[in-house]
């Protein structure tokens, strides 16, 4: 068995991870850093990102207002700390980006464009078309090839981390191209593994985001922190899930329901305003509101009988046929292009059928404003983590920023920490691949004659979230969820495959996914339960008050011998007191 050190290891190669290592490959040249990730860093699922990240850059606009949205928008529960921090280092990081080559769009007198998102009050969005996440992940990737210092292993999938000495010393990992088992020793770890959206049925979230770093701390014993706030995106396209991009309604698009009406104006939304009118501002009103407010509003128009039927769910149309040809791919290309191969309709000539679908985990692994967790050598950022910048709803287009904000702070204090620990000793290293070794042999790889299969067991899980911890919930439900969810469990434990092979044994990881999963579907599902209020993404029918008294604190999750155990701890108020959130009314 081969045995890799480095000073920092990363484990994810998307846009935390790849913005962490440049970071510390650029300000610590004599600081060796390892990438690892179970993709090519490429096909990380940054590269799905569409619409834009935000910056304020106009000015009309300023930092306490778009720290003010964003708090806003978290239903008060974001810390307004890590949110100061954000908004701060935002427009920082995005021209950073534009050095390293970003093709950012740009007006006709050159100055970068900005288009209006969900729940921002101002036009604050930076873009490069509707391929944000494809250029901005590029440009990493790109700069991260100029530096030696920066090694990486690709589709490598890592299994646990090395926990010696109360800190976090490294991970074990398979190579997945020979299935060998390999310890990397690091003195610090930074998870930037990505977010869970493949714990729910319809999502737009590619096969990948099953939720493996937050897994990884949870089993080390790090908290995760607000996992009942679980985002689902107003426009995603029926069957597959694939995002139709809110760029689509920032640049005019309209939400219309089958009876041809503008159905938001019901939602204490705003008014619509003339789309007709060039000069309209839009400001958060209707179609821009927040995720969490449109995405129930769907399920309200739903069971009033005003949405289309399909064979793929139930779904509304948006609209952008006013926008006309030029403007559709001028702005938004990918938009017309999808629709065009997923639903056969282009949109220039017809409705889009949209609805709602899972986007993104607000919560994740607590972490404080430096990416640090609550075990030594352990940092983590970008969706994986909580910070927590998005409490109990995320504005869109706050999560890029999100993740080159963090990312780069991490990897200074990850760096800081490194330099103050010896590097494990080769022993702990080759014991831990060892043990992991043997793990595997004696569960997944041991043949049992079990008749249960990891997409069986996964697509009860997807079901069983979906009915109890979907956009409204309650009680009842989600007890049942949660036992649904310990019988899974009991069931993985017993799991073992057909094919045993070692080499690219895809059912393999897919396995060890599905671990994951079911640890984060837990976490989900308990701290819903224990959340007798509604705030946000987190609507409990049977409690249907915000309640701050009660609730305006984090969860936390601890895993345990059987189910986990909820904490709670308070959220960061510096500026905004917490009061009601107004959307169009201004
Ligand atoms: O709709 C979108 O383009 C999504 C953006 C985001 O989630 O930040």
């Amino acid at each position: 068995m081969e045995t890799f050190q480095h000073d920092v290891l990363i484990v994810g190669g998307g846009g935390a991870g790849l913005r962490a290592a440049i970071a510390i490959a650029r300000d610590h040249p004599d600081v060796g850093v390892g990438v690892i990730s179970k993709v090519y860093p490429m096909r990380s699922h940054t590269v799905a990102a569409e619409g834009g990240a935000a910056a304020v850059i106009s000015p009309t606009d300023s930092l306490d207002d778009h720290a003010y949205d964003t708090i806003s928008g978290s239903d008060w529960l974001a810390d307004q700390d890590a949110v100061e921090i954000l908004v701060e280092n935002a427009s920082k990081e995005l021209l950073q980006l534009e050095h390293w080559g970003c093709p950012w769009s740009r007006e006709p007198d050159g100055r970068i464009s900005v288009r209006p998102f969900g729940g921002m009050k101002l036009e604050r969005t930076w873009y490069a078309a509707d391929k944000t996440g494809f250029h901005l992940l590029h440009t990493l990737f790109q700069t991260s090839l100029k530096y030696d210092a920066i090694n990486r292993y690709d589709e490598w999938f890592v299994t646990s981390l090395i926990v010696a000495d109360g800190r976090c010393q490294g991970v074990t990992a398979i190579e997945i191209r020979t299935g060998e088992m390999h310890p990397i020793g690091a003195r610090s770890v930074i998870l930037c593994t990505g977010g869970a959206g493949r714990v729910y049925p319809f999502t737009t979230n590619g096969n990948i985001k099953t939720g493996d770093g937050m897994a990884l701390a949870y089993r080390a014993g790090v908290p995760l922190k607000d996992m009942e706030f679980v985002q689902y995106h107003p426009t995603g396209l029926p069957g597959t899930g694939i995002l139709i991009t809110e760029a689509a309604r920032g640049e005019g698009g309209i939400l219309v329901n089958k009876e041809g009406r503008r159905y938001l104006q019901n939602y204490d939304l705003g008014q619509p305003l003339d789309i007709n009118d060039p000069n309209h501002p839009q400001k958060q009103t209707m179609e821009l509101g927040p995720r969490d407010r449109l995405s129930q509003a769907f399920i309200k128009e739903r069971e009033a009988g005003r949405t289309f039927e399909g064979p793929d769910g139930d779904y509304v149309h948006l609209d952008i046929r006013h926008l006309g040809e030029r403007e559709i791919d001028r702005k938004i290309p990918m938009v017309r292009e999808l629709a065009v191969r997923y639903v056969g309709i282009d949109p220039v000539h017809k409705p889009i059928p949209v609805r709602t679908v899972v986007h993104y985990m607000m919560g994740g692994i607590d972490t404080d404003t430096n990416g640090a967790t609550s075990l030594p050598g352990l940092f983590a950022a970008g969706e994986c983590a909580c910070v927590s910048v998005n409490g109990a709803n995320r504005l869109g287009s706050n999560s890029l920023t999100e993740i080159l904000v963090f990312g780069a702070r991490a990897a200074s204090v990850a760096v800081d920490q490194a330099g103050q620990v010896p590097p494990p000793s080769n022993q702990l290293l080759t014991t831990s691949a060892r043990s992991q070794e043997m793990k595997l042999k004696a569960t997944l790889l041991h043949p049992n004659g079990g008749s249960d299969t990891v997409s069986g067991i996964r697509t009860a899980l997807q079901e069983t979230l979906e009915e109890g911890a979907g956009i409204f919930r309650d009680g009842a439900t989600l007890e049942r969820t949660c036992a649904s969810i310990a019988q899974l469990q009991d069931r993985y434990e017993k799991l073992s495959l057909v094919d045993t092979s070692r080499t690219f044994n895809t059912d393999l990881v897919a396995a060890l996914e599905l671990g994951a999963m079911l640890e984060i579907g837990e976490a989900i599902a308990h701290s819903a339960l224990a959340r007798t209020e509604s705030r946000g993404s987190h609507q409990r029918t049977d409690h249907p008050d915000r309640d701050d008294d009660g609730f305006l604190r984090h969860s936390l999750a601890f895993r345990g011998e059987g189910d986990p155990t909820i904490e709670y701890k308070e959220v960061t108020v510096t500026r905004w007191p917490p009061s009601e959130r107004v959307y169009g009314r201004a």
